[in-house]
């Protein structure tokens, strides 16, 4: 299949995509979310782009692409720039940039800078923010240094045991925002002294240990926060170089298993105002559901484990240069989109929700999750796709790429794995609808976030049972709304106050004591 390459105005990015794909996919490949209210149909206008030379207009949910193309977003066919940027766009969706004049009223040196901080279980997304306009000026993400002493919250906790191991646990995230500073600084080509305020969202567990603030008690039933409080606190007091006249804000949490990251989430994706019945799931180590409308808003979280986000899988990775993003059938084999311009090297999490679909629908796998026989298969398949099935370590796989010797594969126990974050997703989401007594038909928006890949396409995310069964275009993907919440909160006081009123709003559900638990987890893994 012919691949295309997709330059992206003003943000000067850059993607190879696989011919047929729309522009919003490709977008999404470029990290750009775009607006698609009417979930591609075509009939809301809201995805509007420019394409070179001549500027035509076109409807990027519609555009198919068969060319190389160079395409200009506008700030009103972007998701998250519609409530972040502060520039061009109608007054009613700005965002008052307040937190800043607090620093401008001083005599120090422009520019003034802050940081939103994602701080996820497995990976930390740091954005570099100008606090006068509200513009990202950088982006840097790394893998949570604190994934060595564990890889999911409960770990973390059974590892702090003393007070020692606690300190160690909170050195280490403190190390790790201090080095993000640093690189976005430098990016930037500024001075960390720049930086004056930083806003963290992240899971209650990570929230506390960032904090200092003891989490034993969030490994015990009945799993309570320490705090739920948002916190402003000197940087000096947390070892955060940036300058020492600054401030840290944290944001709220909800409960003991959703944090701050799921406030910033239901910030940034307006769901207070929705009308109809909207399902968010924020896809993490950590997966948090919220659900409801504009008059009722319910919460509950799911241990989904870090697979979607590459751990725990042979070849997973963030999605970083050389992963494979998304993977399609084409007439006699499969294709696959990678990141960057450089050779497949492993598999972040929408490649492995696309790849275990193409799988299903080939046949390699059944619905239990288990492989196929290749012999069983001779005639079904074409010879490419044969070709791909090897055995690893006694263990069926299937070759994505590379050779046969250095291959990008999937094992069966890395489909077992995916089963498992799956299933507890698809579990979260079940035990949530019976608990507000909510059918899938009653569901009629889901937005879909998360920090593990550009874009899930709906139809591979519909196809593994990820979600509730409804028509593709109800779903929405929204990307790394956590991080585009913390954005808003850095920025502006308006919107801590509204994060503030959200957290104390949404109303937190206890699933995993439900007495079906286990059995809707079982039935949650099947494909
Ligand atoms: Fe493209 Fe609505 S017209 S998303």
């Amino acid at each position: 299949m012919k691949h295309f390459s997709i330059i992206f105005k003003p943000d000067g990015r850059q993607i190879s995509i696989h011919s047929g794909a729309t522009i919003v996919e490709a977008a999404g490949q470029a990290g750009i979310i775009l607006n698609t209210v009417c979930g591609g149909k075509g009939t809301c206008k809201k995805c509007l782009v420019y394409l070179e030379p001549d500027a035509r207009e076109v409807l990027a949910c519609q555009y198919r692409i068969e060319s190389d193309l160079v395409v200009t977003i506008p700030a009103g066919s972007r998701f998250f720039e519609q409530r972040i940027l502060t520039e061009g766009i109608d007054t009613g969706s700005r965002i008052q940039c307040d937190i800043y004049e607090k620093y401008a009223r001083t005599d120090s040196a422009p520019p003034i800078f802050g940081l939103a901080v994602d701080l996820g279980t497995t990976t930390v997304v740091a954005r570099l923010i100008d606090m006068a306009g509200g513009q990202c000026r950088a982006t840097e993400a790394a893998l949570n240094p604190q994934t060595r002493f564990g890889d999911d919250v409960i770990s973390r906790i059974a590892y702090a045991q003393s007070d020692k191991e606690f300190t160690e646990l909170h050195e280490t995230i403190i190390d790790c925002i201090n080095d993000l500073a640093a690189k976005l600084c430098k990016k930037a080509a500024v001075g960390t002294n720049h930086i004056f305020e930083i806003c963290v969202a992240g899971n209650t567990t990570m929230n506390h240990i960032f904090l200092g603030l003891p989490i034993t008690q969030l490994g015990q039933a009945p799993y309570q926060a320490y705090s739920l409080d948002a916190r402003d606190v000197p940087p000096g007091e947390l070892g955060l170089k940036i300058n020492p006249a600054g401030n840290i804000h944290t944001v709220e949490n909800i409960a003991g298993f959703v944090g701050a990251d799921t406030t910033a989430v239901a910030l940034a994706t307006d769901i207070e105002s929705a009308e109809e019945m909207t399902l968010i799931v924020d896809i993490g180590t950590n997966g948090e559901i919220v659900f409801g409308t504009k008059d009722k808003l319910y919460a509950a979280s799911c241990a989904a484990g870090p697979a979607l986000e590459g751990a725990r899988i042979t070849c997973g990775s963030r999605a970083c240069d050389g992963a494979i993003e998304a993977v399609v059938i084409n007439e006699d084999d499969i294709d696959l989109d990678v990141i960057g311009n450089v050779p497949p090297h492993s598999i972040c999490g929408s490649g492995l929700i696309d790849a275990v679909a193409v799988m299903l629908e080939l046949g390699v796998i059944d619905r239990t999750g288990r492989f196929a026989e290749p012999k069983t298969l001779g005639d079904k398949l074409p010879p490419a796709i044969l070709a791909r099935f090897f055995e690893q370590d006694d263990q069926p796989a299937f070759r994505l790429a590379g050779a046969a010797d250095n291959p990008v594969l999937l094992s069966q126990k890395d489909i077992r794995q995916m089963q498992l974050a799956k299933g507890a997703i698809r579990a979260g989401i079940k035990l949530l609808q019976q608990k507000i007594g909510l059918e899938d038909s009653d569901v009629k928006r889901i937005l879909l976030a998360g920090a593990f890949g550009n874009y899930i396409r709906r139809q591979s995310a519909l196809r593994i049972g990820l979600l509730p069964a409804v028509d593709a275009e109800r779903i929405r993907f929204v990307g790394n709304a956590a991080a585009a919440g913390a954005q808003m909160i850095l920025l502006s006081q308006q919107c801590r106050d509204q994060a503030r009123e959200l957290a104390r709003k949404i109303e937190y559900v206890e699933i995993a004591h439900e007495s079906d638990f286990q059995m809707v987890f079982a039935d949650s893994m099947l494909f």
